[in-house]
């Protein structure tokens, strides 16, 4: 089968009927969406991204009567999506019992989100029901942030590929944990800040990091160490303008590479060099991010250098993504 891309919500709608997954674009990254109730069509989701199946799905939903159907809602649940939704927020929450175990992982948690794409909301809408939607990748590729990195990776295996062009924010979700309200977890850094969270809240969050290579099941597999990795080896440094490799590094860094700013150097950059923000904002890092990676990655650079972002807000998200695509971290 080979995609077709298309701006048709009825003819994204009518696949999702049929039993087929179609790929949706969201404000975060494009999703792989499936009807949260069609058990042939969640399982075509798991094999077509050959993601492992303790690995639980994400369901999107429009509003809080939808989330009530899936998870047990709390006061502190409803401040939350009033300030944060529709918008790059998951929570993990008491699930229902009438969501499929395979939604869960058999967990009894559930992960859910409210998309502020308005694509994506309109086929929920048109379809009547939540979608559960992972990221439309295969397993361990790089996010897709435009139709085309969909149609690149899974082209061959889908039906139809709603293109709204490329993604906002360019980055997954945030994912807060609420299973324990008394102490709210981030299992994954997004575009909500764990700064705002932690002001919305009033409290100090806790951190995974420690845990992330534990078998504990209440953590995101999205966590483990390696993810979204390009297969050019990449270097992730603090400050490439600066930057002096020493020893074997050296002719690494300076044959055949690709070098990466966040922001642009004071000089004219030379042919091998790019820059993610031209603008000078984090925000735009972001959206660029994973564009970046997979375009260079189609080139023949033997190694791709990049640098890290500044430890806060959004930064943190950034560092977390280029900590888990970097072959090698030099700092
Ligand atoms: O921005 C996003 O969140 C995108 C778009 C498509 O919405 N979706 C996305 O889905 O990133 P996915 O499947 O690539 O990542 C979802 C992450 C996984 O790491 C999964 O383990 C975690 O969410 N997750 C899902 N349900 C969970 C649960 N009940 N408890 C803990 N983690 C969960
Ligand atoms: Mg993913």
């Amino acid at each position: 089968m080979r995609a077709i891309v298309g701006k048709s919500i009825a003819r994204a709608v009518e696949w999702l009927k049929a039993g087929e997954p179609v790929a949706l674009p969201t404000e975060t990254v494009y999703g792989l969406a499936a009807p949260l109730n069609s058990l042939s069509t969640i399982e075509k989701i798991y094999a077509l991204k050959q993601r492992p199946k303790n690995n639980p799905l994400i369901v999107h939903v429009l509003d809080t009567l939808h989330l009530e159907s899936v998870a047990e809602v709390s006061p502190l649940v409803m401040r939350l999506t009033e300030r944060f939704w529709p918008g790059p927020l998951t929570l993990v929450l008491k699930r229902k019992s009438c969501v499929l175990d395979i939604v869960t992982a058999g967990q009894d948690t559930v992960a859910v989100r409210s998309p502020r794409a308005k694509l994506f909301r309109d086929v929920i809408q048109a379809l009547g029901e939540p979608l559960v939607a992972p990221s439309a990748n295969k397993f361990q590729h790089v996010s897709p942030t435009t139709a085309q990195h969909v149609l690149k990776d899974m082209g061959d295996v889908l039906a139809y590929i709603l293109d709204g062009g490329p993604c906002i924010f360019g980055l997954e979700s945030t994912i807060l944990s609420l299973v324990d309200e008394q102490s709210p977890k981030i299992l994954r850094y997004g575009p909500v800040s764990k700064e705002e969270l932690e002001e919305f809240l009033g409290k100090k969050l806790a951190t995974y990091k420690k845990e992330a290579d534990n078998k504990d099941p209440h953590l995101s597999p999205g966590l483990f160490k390696k993810h979204y990795s390009p297969s050019t080896p990449l270097y992730l440094v603090s400050g490439l303008e600066n930057y002096k490799p020493t020893g074997e590094l050296q002719s690494v860094f300076f044959e055949r590479s690709a070098h990466v700013f966040l922001f642009h150097p004071v000089r004219p950059l030379n042919p091998n060099e790019f820059v993610l923000s031209s603008r000078g904002d984090l925000y735009e890092v972001a959206a660029n991010l994973f564009a970046m990676l997979q375009e260079l990655d189609g080139q023949n650079f033997t190694s791709i250098w990049i640098e890290k972002a500044p430890e806060r807000g959004l930064g943190n998200a950034i560092n977390d993504r280029l900590s888990r695509a970097a072959h090698y971290k030099l700092f």
